[in-house]
């Protein structure tokens, strides 16, 4: 671990093989947020009422530069489910119509959609996507097997969670826009991961995080919506809207920016995590690609279970590969408890995943100390 090389604050004791479940923040970004926290706190009322919105638009400005979109397409939310959740609630859906997505969605928005769906009786297509992943046209002709006439939404991960795969998701999108079915991306494992042009992909949403691979202060995450969509887009929680302080002109923007008081410090510090992003870990990220083919690697000649992927397209800084079936229940707190490596270890699809992460903090000896410690199961 290198963690004091880039000025991470996580605990050195600890092999950190997790950074995709929450990202991990480096110090200089941390005390940035803790000075607009400071800043909020010495002068609430001028703060909140007047230089907080020049704040934020400078926010949007330099996030919108990194992911392909204009500023003001760009909304702010602590996180993902939140960003999607207003999405559903604005669908205009009838009983009977369809949501398409992958078998490989997250846990808690497969939840959010299925919630909202018992509500209004729409119908929640989860498309298997059999493993191992090869050739992009398989994976998106077995995905768009998934598609009816009763489609109306299509929400797909560019990154999925607990498989971390990278799918290809420009033609599906080219696909629903001849169709008209609406696309909503999944991006939370995008920014600061792999190259990203909203823009160019086209899609009328897209969420991604800001709190994990461009290491931003947790509760940073972001909104793109389409111009056409903002127009009948209202967020779940009213509040002053047109009546409160945001100069902005835009209706969607002051509907959505102010949402009863809250702390926006971490919305606040995106430049400056970007900046530190681009000068710190961007430079690094090859290295960190290259660690992770080295996992895949040894995860593949060790175990003799089938891989979720073929070739090295499909991951980034993310690898899952299944345990074999008699791996202990409780070796994920095995390896934290007595050999101090944090790692996910979880089922998924009646199989047993493990999750390696590679940061700009791992090297090959974290790699290795890891195998080492999966080589007792066997
Ligand atoms: C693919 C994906 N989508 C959405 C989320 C949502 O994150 P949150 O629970 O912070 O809203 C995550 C979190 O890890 C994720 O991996």
């Amino acid at each position: 671990m290198n963690v004091d090389k880039y000025d991470f604050l996580l605990n050195k004791e600890i092999t950190y093989l997790n950074h995709g479940s929450f990202g991990a923040c480096p110090k200089p970004v941390f005390k940035k947020y803790q000075e607009w926290q400071l800043k909020l706190e010495r002068q609430p009322v001028k703060f909140l009422t007047n230089e907080l919105y020049q704040g934020l638009k400078e926010s949007r400005i330099s996030l919108a530069n990194l992911v392909g979109c204009e500023q003001d397409e760009i909304i702010f939310f602590q996180n993902p489910t939140t960003a999607v959740t207003n999405i559903i609630h604005n669908l205009k859906l009838k009983a009977g119509d369809e949501v398409l997505m992958t078998n490989h969605e997250y846990g808690a928005l497969i939840r959010a959609w299925s919630e909202w769906a018992k509500i209004k009786d729409v119908k929640i297509i989860q498309q298997e996507i059999p493993i191992p992943l090869e050739t992009e046209d398989a994976f998106v002709e077995q995905f768009l097997k998934g598609v009816s006439q009763k489609t109306k939404v299509i929400f797909i991960s560019q990154i999925t969670s607990q498989t971390g795969l990278i799918f290809p998701i420009e033609k599906i999108i080219k696909y629903a826009k001849e169709k008209n079915i609406i696309t909503i991306v999944d991006g939370a494992h995008v920014p600061g991961h792999i190259e990203l042009d909203i823009q160019k992909l086209g899609c009328d949403f897209y969420t991604g995080a800001i709190h994990k691979w461009l290491c931003g202060p947790k509760g940073s995450s972001f909104l793109f919506v389409k111009r056409e969509q903002q127009e009948t887009m209202k967020p779940v929680v009213f509040s002053w809207g047109k009546d409160g302080d945001d100069p902005e002109p835009s209706n969607f923007l002051q509907d959505f920016q102010w949402q009863g008081t809250r702390d926006m410090s971490a919305f606040l510090s995106i430049p400056f995590a970007i900046d530190f992003f681009k000068k710190n870990i961007y430079p690094s990220q090859k290295t960190c690609r290259e660690l992770n083919i080295y996992a895949y690697k040894n995860l593949n000649e060790f175990f003799t279970t089938r891989p979720l992927s073929i070739g090295s397209s499909w991951i980034g800084q993310m690898v899952a590969h299944p345990l074999p079936e008699h791996t202990p229940l409780n070796f994920k707190s095995v390896l934290l408890e007595k050999h101090s490596i944090e790692v996910p270890i979880f089922t998924w699809n009646n199989q047993t995943l493990i999750r390696v992460s590679t940061q700009v903090y791992n090297d090959k000896n974290d790699i290795d100390y890891l195998m080492s410690v999966l080589k007792t199961i066997n």
